[in-house]
């Protein structure tokens, strides 16, 4: 018997048999199941999918030059070495590389954007042969000028139009108001490019049966990706199967397919043999997806009294020509804090620099890192208590439209982490602490990131055996998905969690949400919860009671005096459900985001201008949380990105070439574990009732946002240094004592 039920967010939610919790699995502080096979390497990632003589390698040339055209290619000497089979010279194939977030590549027809843009491919016997010849093809460029610094083509910068938001949201006249105010701010930020380095490389192995073809990939949004990677080959989408199971991190740089699957599937084609095909660690910097840098001018005025009367917050960012795509730097500009009079803009530059796309947390990780520290700085400069001064502006709807907020525990995080951090004995002027060389300070920030939804089905079978099945596209990538989806199937089931498997990443399997975003546990749990919900109504059919008048726990369920072994009620046949979960009224009636605050501590060297984190504290409120430490660790994610992006990661585009400089993880630093401190998180109790029938928000991202300007206000605190260009390396500390002197 295979069902579907559907369930659009119309409604808020109430009480749902996960708030009843008759089998206590829902929350728990669970670990990942599939772990295990992680760490003893029997989790088969992308490139291990197939193994075996009949699978070839691909190794991708990239262009030396960061602007120019392609005047020939010549594969012969290539081809002549032994162990080579194939060259893979294809427009498809450059196509991949214009826009893997883009479901209709545009063509590049023979043109260099960037360096290390993919331009051909070896197919080889052995991965060492395919690297080696790849030196050989034979390639003639032409090399034009480039457009390389963000910075020197700022001032051409340009309206790209409503991407993933409108480009620009205004209320009032901010200009007018902030000349009025009475106490005025303003200053511009700067961040850096960025990689989100995600641990496995990207990698693809793909594999043709007849026309049909099979790619085993590293992606987020595989429904997605088959769309995409059927448009680059010009094949229908009923023709392509992306299998992702284990991903290794993604963080945004796996939402899009990468190069490598569109040309392993030509290789394969052109061999008739499967084709693996992985990117080295600098292909991954140079070929695959960067966050852009950005300019970002902040303006607030105020009343002498603290209340925000004007904010502004204008960005800009770079991209390719071809790519309107804009990094949505004030996405949280516009719902944070009160004021009559407020402006965000989005503009954007072309470069020729890689395809500039969705890094965790796009917008609030770099957008928050200049206005959070902006609004300390305003505070300071009105002799207000950073928190108290985002008290005094807290909205009680959404400034911007009036939309109520779902829920909104921003000042409860704020008091929550005060009360832990023991705030109120912080340092209250900068360079106030000292411990023998050290400067001590601690700062804090807001945290917030807007709450996505998306349309995502699953489907459960409920065995005759009494075990369950959940089957849905979406994909784990390392986030904890088979976890929680397993909790929540087991807990609306009334079964033991063992008695859970869960499918996810194959493009075979009904269409889940993707990660990416933070939606992932939320929509993808929802559709799990519908095809539950429609299991249940099916048993309460059979046995002529109300849904609601049914328990179901330890596999039996329970009604009135009556209680029956689930397997007894399923009978011969299973029950097969299909859940469709769609975001409705409710997403667009009420403002939904979760929200947070971090708390950091920070000794900086007096002498060379080191800081070390010293304490992290984060405190965060995302609706009900699924399972408490995959949500905690999620967390620790963010508050380690968020060390990075204060402290280290800066991707360099050497301005003369284009080229990516620091390409590699040894160049390109993110924190390791001596640059870590104790991590502290605090999750917030919560339900959300407009967010989903869970009651959840989005919390991946929403740790990282704020973090980095939690983290400069604390360095502000211990040195009287504000550093506005982020990262704050100790130079800039440094330069910034030579200045005071
Ligand atoms: Mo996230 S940057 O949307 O994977």
């Amino acid at each position: 018997m295979s069902l579907s039920y559907d369930y659009k967010m119309d409604k808020p939610v109430g009480e749902t048999r996960l708030d009843r919790n008759g089998q206590n699995i829902i929350g728990r502080a669970l670990p990942r199941f599939e772990g295990p096979l992680k760490v003893s390497g029997t989790a088969k990632y992308a490139y291990e999918q197939i193994v075996g003589r009949n699978v070839a390698y691909g190794h991708l040339v990239t262009a030396p030059i960061g602007s120019g055209k392609i005047k020939r290619i010549d594969p012969l000497r290539a081809l002549s070495t032994k162990g080579v089979l194939h060259v893979v010279v294809d427009d498809k194939a450059a196509r991949a590389s214009a826009d893997p977030s883009d479901s209709k590549p545009a063509a590049i027809k023979g043109e260099v954007n960037y360096h290390g843009q993919p331009v051909c491919m070896v197919v080889a016997e052995s991965f060492e042969i395919a690297r080696d010849a790849a030196r050989l093809v034979d390639i003639e460029y032409e090399e034009t000028e480039g457009r390389y610094d963000l910075f020197a083509v700022a001032d051409e910068a340009y309206d790209p139009g409503e991407q993933q938001m409108p480009s620009t949201v205004k209320k009032g006249d901010v200009d007018k108001a902030f000349e009025a105010a009475e106490v005025q701010f303003e200053a511009t930020y700067t961040t850096p490019s960025q990689n989100s380095s995600a641990m496995e490389p990207h990698a693809s192995i793909a594999s043709w049966n007849g026309d049909e073809l099979t790619l085993y990939g590293s992606y987020q949004l595989v429904s997605t990706n088959v769309g995409q990677l059927a448009a680059a080959l010009g094949i229908s989408q009923s023709k392509v199967r992306i299998v992702s199971p284990y991903v290794g991190g993604g963080f945004g740089s796996k939402l899009g397919i990468a190069p490598e699957s569109v040309f392993a599937a030509l290789g394969a084609k052109a061999v008739d043999r499967p084709v693996k095909v992985a990117l080295t660690r600098q292909q991954v910097y140079q070929t695959t997806v960067r966050r852009t840098d950005t300019i970002q001018r902040i303006r607030i005025g105020c009343t002498k009294e603290g209340r925000i009367t004007a904010i502004a917050h204008n960005t800009i960012c770079g991209n390719l020509a071809e790519n309107p795509v804009f990094e949505p730097a004030g996405i949280s500009t516009v719902f944070l804090y009160a004021g009559e009079n407020r402006e965000v803009t989005h503009r954007k530059a072309d470069v020729n620099v890689l395809l500039a796309a969705s890094m965790r947390a796009p917008g609030e990780a770099v957008g928050m890192l200049a206005l959070e520290n902006a609004v300390d700085e305003m505070a300071e400069k009105l002799g207000l208590d950073p928190i108290e001064f985002r008290k005094l502006n807290e909205p009680t709807e959404d400034p911007q439209d009036g939309l109520p907020f779902s829920s909104r525990k921003l000042l409860e995080c704020f008091d929550e982490g005060a009360k832990r951090f023991d705030w109120a004995s912080r340092p209250k002027t900068p360079m106030s602490r000292r411990e023998g060389e050290w400067y001590i300070g601690v700062g804090m920030a807001a945290a917030s990131r807007k709450n996505m939804l998306q349309p995502s089905s699953a489907r459960v079978t409920l065995s005759p055996d009494g075990t369950a099945l959940v089957e849905t596209d979406m994909t784990d990538i390392g986030t904890g998905t088979y976890t929680i989806l397993q909790q929540i199937a087991a807990e609306m089931l009334g079964l033991p969690r063992e008695k859970v498997e869960v499918k996810l990443g194959d493009s075979a399997l009904p269409q889940g949400a993707g990660s990416g975003g933070s939606w992932g546990a939320n929509s993808s749990g929802s559709s799990v919860f519908a095809a539950c919900e429609g299991i249940v109504a099916e048993i309460a059919k059979r046995l002529d009671v109300e849904p609601d008048d049914m328990t179901l726990k330890d596999g039996t369920v329970i009604a009135g005096n009556r209680q029956r072994l689930v397997s007894e009620v399923v009978g011969r046949a299973p029950i097969v459900v299909t859940g469709n979960f769609k975001p409705g009224k409710q997403y667009q009636t009420t403002h939904q985001a979760s929200y947070g605050a971090h708390f950091c501590e920070v000794a900086v060297n007096s002498v060379t201008g080191e800081t070390r984190v010293r304490r992290l504290l984060s405190v965060v409120a995302a609706g009900r949380i699924l399972n408490e430490k995959t949500a905690t660790s999620q967390c620790y994610g963010g508050q380690i990105f968020g060390i990075g992006g204060a402290l280290t990661e800066e991707l360099i585009i050497d301005p003369r070439t284009g080229l990516m400089v620091n390409h590699d993880l040894a160049e390109y630093h993110v924190p390791v574990n001596a640059d870590v401190p104790q991590l502290d998180v605090v999750l917030l109790p919560e339900r959300d009732h407009a967010a989903s029938p869970l009651a959840s928000k989005g919390i991946g991202e929403l740790a990282l946002s704020g973090v980095g300007a939690a983290v400069t206000n604390a360095i502000y605190n211990a040195t009287g240094v504000r550093v506005r260009d982020y990262p704050m390396t100790l130079d800039k500390v440094l330069a910034g004592w030579a200045k005071q002197r």
